[in-house]
Parts: structure tokens; sequence; C-alpha cells
């Protein structure tokens, strides 16, 4: 776990690896009389300001569940601007990348995207590969399941092939198969909005992350609460599956 200090009601230590699922901005627009879409805009700018600081305190990985295999059920003046918020941010990244070093990664099926942006997140993550700050993996058109089913195909193709033992596959190898690959598992996952549910994110990660719900709406979450959720986290008896 990193270290780092701010002020005596921040939590002390930072976990490797925070999930969130950013809920709840259309009730924040709707409870001010906006369009769902000018929550999706505050949601942006609340991600913009979440990543920093994560960046800042020394996480490793921050996740965010942006757009859904299901959110394609949404209008579709509500997808494009999800879209759109997600190219805006994406050319600003491009634009200070080298300055902010923060390494952006995408998990999910980019191919139905238009093509500008599934050139820019292309761009974005062969620039930022090598980069050392936080990791930040944006979760676009990503379903837990049709992660699952993506990863269960490939390796059954290999199997086929000859190239595979289906008694070979174990934990370690079917992970390797996920967008996930190569990055530890999630620590703790925050859902905001009040929803108790895991909608079809990170099912195989989330094995034994911890979670932390709240009723604040993504557009009003802030540095401040993810301290209180990172220290719940803190707080918790992390056993695995074991005693202790
Ligand atoms: C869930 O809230 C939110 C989404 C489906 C979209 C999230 C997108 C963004 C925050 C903007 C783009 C992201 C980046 C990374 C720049 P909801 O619409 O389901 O809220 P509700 O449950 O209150 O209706």
């Amino acid at each position: 776990m990193a270290l780092f200090k701010r002020s005596s009601s921040t939590p002390q230590a930072v976990p490797a690896h925070v999930a969130i699922i950013m809920d709840g901005n259309g009730r924040w627009a709707q409870k001010r009389g906006l369009p769902r879409t000018a929550g999706h805009a505050a949601g942006a700018e609340t991600f913009r300001t979440i990543a920093t600081y994560c960046k800042n305190i020394g996480m490793q990985y921050l996740t965010v569940y942006a757009f859904s295999t299901e959110n394609w059920k949404r209008s579709e003046t509500e997808i494009a601007a999800i879209m759109g918020l997600l190219e805006k941010y994406l050319v600003e990244a491009l634009q200070k990348m080298a300055k902010d070093r923060v390494k952006i990664a995408f998990f999910g099926d980019l191919t139905p995207l238009s093509p500008r942006l599934r050139a820019l997140c292309e761009q974005v993550t062969e620039v930022s590969q090598n980069y050392e700050g936080v990791q930040v993996n944006i979760c676009l058109n990503y379903g837990g399941r049709d992660e699952i089913l993506r990863a269960a195909r490939a390796y059954a193709a290999k199997c086929a092939a000859g190239a595979a033992d289906p008694q070979a596959l174990d934990e370690a190898a079917f992970s390797d198969l996920l967008f996930s690959a190569r990055i530890p598992d999630p620590d703790l996952i925050i859902r905001p909005s009040g929803e108790l549910r895991t909608s079809n994110f990170l099912l195989w990660q989330s094995a034994y992350a911890e979670y932390y719900f709240t009723d604040v709406l993504w557009p009003d979450f802030t540095p401040a609460e993810l301290d209180r959720a990172i220290a719940a986290y803190n707080g918790r008896s992390r056993r695995f599956g074991g005693v202790k």
C-alpha cells in the first residue's frame, strides 16, 4: 500500500486499486430540472477531480465504469452526449499527457465506437503506455459477463487449434485473458447514488474486493468522500476466505 500524508482527517494507507461505478448523474440533473446530459457533464468533471486526487495520493490503479454493454439501450441523445464527453476528455488528456504522466487504458470492446473515438482511445493508450503515474482504466462498452465470455471463447479457440489444454486453464491463466490482464484485482469498489448492485462490473476481478456504498450522487462525489471510503476500507479485515 502507498502511504501519503495530507491532513489528520485523511486516511494514511491508500489501496493499490480502487474501482468506481460513476452512478447518479441522471438523478443529479433531474433534481435540478436539467437534462440528463447535464448530469453526465457534471459527472465527467467529478471524474477529472477524482482521477487527479488519486494520482496525488499515490494510488496505483483507478478503474471507472463509463459506459456498459447495456447502456446502448439509452436514447441516442444521451449516448451521443456521453461519447462526446469521453472524446473531449481524451483530447484534453492527450494535450497534457506528457506533463500529467497518467497512464490510460480501456476495458471493453471498442469496435462499435465511432472511428474518431476509437482512434483517440488507441492514441491515448499508445502515448501513455509507459507513464508511471496512476493508471486510469476506463470501462467503455464494458460488461463483466461479456468479458468472461470473450476470455472463454479465446481459450476454447486455442484448445480447438491444439495450442492449449483445457485442463491447464487455471485462475491466473484465465485472468490473463481478461481486459484487466496483468493488473491486480480491485481492493475497493465504490458505488455512489444509493444503488446496492454490482451491475455487471468487474465480475471476475471483484471476488475479494471490499465494497463501499454511499447515497452521494456521482457529480457530488468529492475527494473527502473518497477519503471516507478509503478510511472505511482500512477498517475492514480482509481474510480472502481464510481466518485472522
Ligand atoms: C451512470 O449514471 C453514468 C453513466 C452511464 C455514464 C458515466 C459517464 C460519465 C461520468 C461521463 C464520461 C466519462 C469520462 C471518463 C470522461 P446514470 O445515468 O445511470 O444515473 P441515474 O441512475 O441517476 O439515472
